[in-house]
C-alpha cells in the first residue's frame, strides 16, 4: 500500500477509506492516542491506537521522535481540534527513539535551545511552519520572475574578482596551509595556488548579472553570498541568500517599481499558500510578546502586517530628505540614538532606518540619492556629482531588506570613480567592456531573502530563519 500523506487525508475531505501514513510522533496520551507528523502539514494527524490488539512490546516503542507507520480507516474525528482521524488495524515501528534521550520533548523549548539542535528542530512546529514558508517565498520568487520572461542566471560562487566592495571575503584555497609557497618577497604566491591567482568567495552576484543583462535583457540571480564581516547581530549571516535582478534599459524608479511589485507579489502568495502555519506563527508571537511591554509589542498581528504591506505604496524619498526628518527628530535631539543625525554624509544605522519606517512613517520606505561616499562605485552618479542614484527598501522591524541602484552607464564617469576608489582598471577589463560595446541604462537590486523570510515568519532572530546558520564563532553542523 502506498502511503498518504497526512496533507492529502486533509484536502481529501472524506471518509470510510483505508490508508497508510508514515511520521514521527509528536505524542502518545493515554497508551492511545498517537499525535502523528509527517511535516506536508502543520497539524498533526491522530492515529487511535486499540490497546487489545497491539502487543506489549509494540506499544511501548511509540514514544515521542519515534517514526512509526500506521494503517487504518479514516473516520470523522470524535475528538475535538481535528476533522479526521485514523482508527489503526495495524502499526509498524519504523524508528525507535528512547524517550528519555530524545532532546525534542513535547514542551515547549527556547529558541536559543532549538539553535543548538537545530538538526532536530525541524520537528517542532515553529521551525516546520518556517522552513515549509521559507520554500514557498523562494519558489514565489521564481514564479514571479519566471512569468514577468525574466532569465535565472548562476552567478559564480567562487570569485576571482573582489571589486564589489559589499563586504570583508572568505578566501577560497588548495594551498597546504603548513607548506605554503612564497614569493621572492616572502608573500604567499597564489599563483600557485588551485586557479592561479587569488580566490574568494563571492559576496554579490551582481556584476556578472550585469553582464548577462546587456545581453538576455532581464535576468535575475538567486544564489547563495558570504560575507566575512563580524557583525554578530539579528539581521546578519556570514552564509545568506540573495536575490539580484539586473534589468537593461530600467532606470532607477523602474527598479522602485520591480522590487515594491516584487515584494507585494511574494507576501500575496505566501499569504494564500501558508495560510495556516502563518496562524501558527502569528499566535506564537502574539503569546511570546503576552510578557512585553506594550511600547514592545508589534502593533499588529503577522496578518494584519503583511496585509497593510500588501496594500500600501511605500514611501519614497531622497536620502538627503531624511536625514531632515532624523535630525529634527525626538530621540536625535533627546540625544537617544546611539550615532547622532548630523547631517549630510551620515551612513544610516539600523536605529535611524527603523525610525523612518516604525515611527515616522509607519509605512515601508525607499530612500534614494544616497552620497557618493557612502556606496559603491558602479551606481550612477547624478548631476550634482554628490549623490547617486542607489535606493535602499526599509521595512518594519527588519531595516534594510534591498539595497540596488541604477548603474554607471557611462564609460569615463565609471573610470573616474574606480580611480577615486583605488580599483584596478586591470582586473576590470570583463566588467568595462559591456560599457564599451554596446552600452545602456541598466538597474538591478539585491533582495536579502532571510531578512524577507524574517519579515513574513514574524520571527526576530535571522538565525532562526535558515536551517544551518552561519556566523561568526559558529558554523555547526
Ligand atoms: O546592500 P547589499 O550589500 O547590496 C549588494 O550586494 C548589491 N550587489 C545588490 C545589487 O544591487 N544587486 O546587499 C543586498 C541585501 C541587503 O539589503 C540585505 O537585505 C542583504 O542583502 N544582506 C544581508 N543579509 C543577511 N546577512 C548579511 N550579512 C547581509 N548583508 C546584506
Ligand atoms: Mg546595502
Amino acid at each position: 500500500m502506498r502511503r498518504t500523506e497526512i496533507k492529502q487525508i486533509q484536502q481529501a475531505d472524506k471518509v470510510d477509506y483505508e490508508v497508510k501514513v508514515n511520521g514521527w510522533v509528536r505524542t502518545f496520551r493515554n497508551n492511545q492516542f498517537i499525535a502523528l507528523n509527517d511535516g506536508s502539514t502543520l497539524s498533526t494527524l491522530q492515529v487511535v491506537v486499540d490497546r487489545e490488539q497491539l502487543d506489549e512490546a509494540t506499544l511501548k516503542r511509540i514514544t515521542t521522535g519515534a517514526c512509526v507507520s500506521a494503517t487504518g480507516k479514516v473516520i470523522e474525528s470524535q475528538g475535538r481540534g481535528q476533522k479526521y482521524e485514523v482508527v489503526a488495524e495495524s502499526i509498524e515501528i519504523l524508528g525507535d527513539s528512547d524517550p528519555d534521550k530524545y532532546p525534542i520533548q513535547p514542551k515547549k523549548h527556547s529558541l536559543e535551545f532549538l539553535r543548538e539542535n537545530a538538526h532536530l528542530r525541524f520537528r517542532t512546529n515553529t521551525f516546520g511552519a518556517i522552513f515549509r514558508i521559507r520554500h514557498n517565498i523562494a519558489y514565489a520568487i521564481h514564479k514571479f520572475f519566471n512569468d514577468r520572461g525574466f532569465f535565472y542566471m548562476h552567478s559564480p560562487i567562487i570569485t576571482g574578482s573582489d571589486a564589489e566592495g559589499a563586504g570583508e571575503m572568505f578566501r577560497v584555497t588548495a594551498l597546504d596551509m603548513q607548506d605554503l609557497p612564497k614569493d621572492e618577497d616572502g608573500k604567499v604566491d597564489y599563483s600557485k595556488d588551485f586557479f592561479n591567482k587569488e580566490t574568494n568567495l563571492t559576496v554579490s552576484g551582481q556584476l556578472e548579472a550585469e553582464l548577462a543583462a546587456l545581453a538576455l535583457s532581464k535576468v535575475y540571480t538567486f544564489g547563495p553570498t558570504f560575507r566575512a564581516e563580524n557583525s554578530n547581530t539579528s539581521r546578519h549571516l556570514a552564509e545568506f541568500w540573495m536575490i539580484e535582478p539586473e534589468v537593461a534599459f530600467n532606470d532607477l524608479n523602474d527598479n522602485m517599481d520591480l522590487a515594491e511589485d516584487m515584494l507585494r507579489y511574494v507576501v500575496k502568495y505566501v499569504m494564500e499558500s501558508s495560510s495556516e502555519d502563518l496562524d501558527f506563527l502569528q499566535n506564537r508571537l502574539i503569546d511570546e510578546e503576552k510578557n512585553k511591554p506594550q511600547a514592545e509589542r508589534s502593533p499588529m498581528p503577522l496578518k494584519e502586517k503583511l496585509q497593510f504591506c500588501i496594500d500600501n505604496d511605500f514611501v519614497r524619498l531622497t536620502y538627503t530628505e531624511a536625514i531632515n526628518i532624523l535630525r529634527n527628530s525626538k530621540p536625535n535631539k533627546k540625544g537617544k540614538f546611539q550615532f547622532p543625525i548630523e547631517g549630510f554624509g551620515a551612513d544610516l544605522q539600523s536605529e535611524h532606518e527603523r525610525y523612518l519606517v516604525e515611527k515616522h512613517f509607519k509605512k515601508p520606505v525607499i530612500l534614494t540619492d544616497y552620497p557618493k561616499d557612502i556606496k559603491a562605485f558602479y551606481m550612477r552618479m547624478n548631476d550634482d556629482g554628490n549623490t547617486v542614484r542607489a535606493m535602499d527598501i526599509l521595512f518594519p522591524g527588519i531595516g534594510e531588506i534591498v539595497g540596488g541602484s541604477q548603474r554607471e552607464e557611462r564609460l569615463d564617469m565609471l573610470l573616474k570613480r574606480m580611480k577615486e576608489m583605488d580599483i584596478p582598471e586591470e582586473e576590470m577589463e570583463w566588467f568595462l567592456d559591456t560599457r564599451k560595446y554596446g552600452t545602456c541604462v541598466h538597474s538591478g537590486f539585491g533582495l536579502g531573502f532571510e531578512r524577507l523570510v524574517l519579515f513574513i515568519t514574524g520571527m526576530t532572530n535571522i538565525r532562526d530563519v535558515i536551517p544551518f546558520p552561519r556566523y561568526p564563532g559558529n558554523a555547526e553542523f
